[in-house]
């Protein structure tokens, strides 16, 4: 037996190209060569980076529909992809002048971009793979 209103998680997948360098310059060169490696290295290099957006919420069986997909597509496209995707991360992005683009603080933007576009609680959560093995992930805690 289904409870009258079971929570469902929708995730849904997106994709962006991007490119980054990890440098802090509170540092000397030689410490963020040591820090960072070849990521330290400018101009810097390009992730194409995988983004999954997950909505929770109770859905009436009858109904079947956490959120409509093509309202979320919307949104993502406005709040994220138009802001990051084929943009050089460092030199484009506002927030990311003081933030180092990591995934982490990808994972980080993008849930700040999007959780108040969407309706109250509904966001369960944001993964950025920078590739196939590395995500990060945040759920708002
Ligand atoms: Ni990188």
């Amino acid at each position: 037996m289904l409870p009258a209103r079971p929570t469902v998680a929708l995730t849904r997948a997106y994709r962006f190209s991007g490119a980054h360098y990890y440098y802090d310059e509170s540092l000397s060169p030689a410490e963020n060569d040591r820090r960072f490696g070849p990521c330290a290295r400018r101009p810097g290099h390009g992730h194409d980076y995988r983004l999954e957006v997950t909505l929770r919420s109770a859905v009436p069986p009858a109904q079947g529909m956490v959120f409509d997909v093509r309202e979320l597509d919307a949104i993502v496209q406005e709040a994220i992809l138009d802001t990051l995707d084929y943009r050089h991360l460092n030199h484009d992005v506002a927030w990311f002048a003081d933030h180092l683009p990591t995934t982490e603080n990808l994972a980080l933007y993008a849930w700040a971009a999007l959780v108040g576009r969407l309706p109250a609680g509904s966001l369960a959560g944001v993964r950025i793979y920078e590739n196939a093995d590395l995500f990060a992930e945040y759920r708002g805690e």
